[in-house]
């Protein structure tokens, strides 16, 4: 595990996008997989900046996005296939038949996780996985369990995600109660991951994260056992993690 020690947001949104952007440079054709929630914004709002100075170029990019709401079409605002198009595919040249997301509006959620599954498992496998970390620990939207679910499947939300991720939508009631995700497995198999994380509400997360035991209670943690982590966090998610 490496640790990028960065200043503040910006110092980890420029670090985030600085990887990624070598991985590009070194495979064209990489297979990117992307995260949404606020912690990347900043970052992909570095990748198109490099991408508009011809630093960069998306053409041959693949990506798989970690995961989408059951029950929200991809048009729908508060899809995350809308937020990836509205921050990053909109205004970079990826080809949009390299853009994959699950189907959040498929009529057998699991039959869509495993075409998914299968879908990167074809792709050759996930070059480099972004992930943030939600208060809970979850990864995806793999939430705290009992055992650690292997592959791409559809997931209950739990009461404390469905409350983080209230402020995206009118009100609670509006978050879907469930989602499809890659599974632990399906995001360890990455050959490289970039475990991004901000701010002072996220301190204790990644203190659990990173120095607690490995158990499915904290699905972040099974992250200690990868052997290409790289950490990119500011001074104020370390302040619990010396
Ligand atoms: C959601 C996403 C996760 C993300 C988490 C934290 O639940 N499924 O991929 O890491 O939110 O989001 P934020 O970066 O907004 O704190």
């Amino acid at each position: 595990m490496r640790i990028y020690r960065e200043k503040d947001y910006d110092g980890v949104s420029r670090r985030v996008a600085y990887i990624i952007a070598a991985q590009l440079l070194l495979k064209p054709d990489a297979v990117l997989g992307l995260a949404t929630g606020s912690t990347p914004v900043g970052a992909y709002e570095r990748l198109v900046e490099m991408y508009q100075a011809g630093i960069i170029d998306f053409s041959k990019a693949r990506s798989v996005n970690l995961d989408e709401y059951i029950g929200l079409s991809g048009h729908d605002p508060q899809s995350y296939a809308t937020f990836m198009h509205e921050n990053l595919f909109s205004k970079v040249n990826m080809d949009p038949a390299n853009i994959n997301i699950p189907n959040g509006m498929a009529a057998d959620p699991k039959a869509e996780a495993s075409r998914y599954e299968a879908l990167i498992q074809d792709m050759g496998g996930i070059d480099l996985q972004l992930l943030g970390i939600g208060l809970n620990g979850h990864i995806g939207f793999n939430e705290p369990a009992d055992r650690f679910l292997d592959h791409t499947h559809p997931e209950h939300l739990t009461e404390s995600t469905i409350e983080a991720n209230k402020r995206f939508f009118a009100s609670g009631d509006e978050v879907p109660k469930m989602a499809i995700t890659m599974g632990i497995r399906t995001i360890f198999d990455a050959r490289r991951i970039i475990l991004a994380i901000s701010g002072t509400n996220k301190a204790e997360a990644l203190n659990a994260a990173l120095r607690g035991p490995i158990s499915p209670q904290m699905p972040a943690s099974i992250l200690q056992l990868h052997h290409d982590l790289i950490v990119v966090a500011d001074e104020a998610a370390l302040t619990l993690y010396l």
